[in-house]
């Protein structure tokens, strides 16, 4: 019997738990090595040792997922080109701006006959337009990419309480459900759909409007406020999407990667959190600052992303059908004060 070997690549809050979350899975089912591989962009600690080594001696992840044991049998490993040589599955989950180096690192490096699948929320601005981190993967690397979204705040599904995801695939429904098994566990629950493209933009996206909540937050608007932006950037998220993938189904936005991620984030997650304190000092600190300061390491995408979604609006001339993805992005760069985020009397969404 031919049996898988899991990299993970990437190693911060959700890395790591998706880590764990793989490990008990390879540990039980036959057709995977027990093994997981998983890839750590190396630091120095303040205790002088590298974090790679502390991850190997204590089985945690201390600097992004303290206090959580991953299993034994995950080994972190500094060397990325190490990391992959020998795996038949590779995971992708690290911030997205950091991707594209790290496929040009990848280049020739990977099996032949690898499968991928990618975790990760955001995508690239290309000249010659938006480009998924699963379709920069497949084409850079050569391999088929599936995607994983949901609502998956970290550290909620590292003590094991229970959630959703969706697996996204093109054609191979095969490939799919292995991606299922390996992730599944009794409070991990995954289901797969055939709409790549529609699974991977609701993950990115809703990161774009949890800052918008997050400006609601601070400026303590109160949940029918926020209950408004999120139905609208749900609106936007869906049409947006179907602009850039006539494929892209509606039912697709009513599994875990699309209403139930957009709420959880909404709710708990890093991108509300930072945008809340942005708008508390009235936008006179930056998101960098206030990043470095509330996250200690991990890195926020909707900032990012709002920058690219802005960029692909204005390029096709669809700024005015996108209200709220526009604002966020004028707010976020001081364009516009934190206030603007209901300022639509001029800007009606004319979207159905
Ligand atoms: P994170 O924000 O916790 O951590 C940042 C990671 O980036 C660290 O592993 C750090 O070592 C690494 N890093 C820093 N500089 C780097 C560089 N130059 N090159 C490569 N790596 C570098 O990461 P995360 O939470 O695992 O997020 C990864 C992806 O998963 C993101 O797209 C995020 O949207 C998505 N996601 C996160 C969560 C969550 O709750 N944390 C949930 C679902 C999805
Ligand atoms: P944040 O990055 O805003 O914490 O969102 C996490 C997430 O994607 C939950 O599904």
């Amino acid at each position: 019997l031919h049996k898988s070997k899991v990299t993970v690549v990437g190693s911060g809050n959700w890395g790591s738990v998706a880590s764990k979350l793989i490990a008990s899975n390879t540990l039980r089912l036959s057709s995977f090595h027990d093994e997981v591989r998983m890839w750590v962009f190396e630091e120095t600690l303040p205790s002088g040792e590298k974090l790679t080594d502390v991850i190997n001696r204590t089985n945690e992840n201390v600097k992004y997922l303290p206090g959580i044991k991953l299993g034994k049998n995950v080994v972190a490993d500094p060397d990325l080109e190490n990391a992959v040589k020998d795996a038949n599955m590779l995971v992708f989950v690290t911030p997205h701006q950091f991707m594209e180096g790290i496929c040009k690192r990848l280049v020739g490096k990977v099996n032949g006959d690898v499968e991928a699948i990618s975790l990760i929320k955001g995508m690239e601005v290309k000249r010659e337009g938006p480009c998924m981190i699963s379709t920069l993967i497949s084409e850079q690397l050569g391999v088929s990419c599936c995607v994983l979204m949901g609502a998956n705040i970290a550290n909620e599904i590292a003590v094991e309480k229970f959630s959703e995801a969706t697996v996204g695939y093109r054609d191979n429904r095969e490939i799919a459900e292995k991606w299922v098994q390996l992730f599944s566990t009794p409070y991990f629950m995954v289901t797969a759909v055939q709409d790549v493209e529609g699974v991977e933009l609701c993950g990115t996206l809703k990161n774009v409007v949890a800052i918008a909540a997050g400006f609601v937050d601070g400026l303590e608007m109160g949940n029918n406020t926020k209950a408004a932006i999120m139905r609208i950037g749900l609106r936007e998220m869906r049409a947006f999407s179907k602009l850039l993938f006539s494929s892209v189904k509606d039912s697709t936005f009513f599994e875990s990667c699309g209403v139930a991620d957009l709420i959880t984030t909404c709710l708990g997650g890093r991108n509300r959190k930072v945008a809340e304190a942005f708008a508390k000092n009235e936008g006179k600190r930056s998101f960098d600052d206030l990043e470095a300061e509330m996250l200690q390491g991990q890195k926020l995408q909707g900032v990012s992303t709002a920058r690219e979604v802005y960029e692909v609006l204005s390029h096709r001339g669809w700024l005015e059908l996108f209200p709220l993805f526009a604002t966020v992005h004028e707010i976020c760069v001081g364009h516009l004060p934190p206030s603007a985020i209901v300022e639509y009397s001029e800007r009606k969404p004319r979207l159905s």
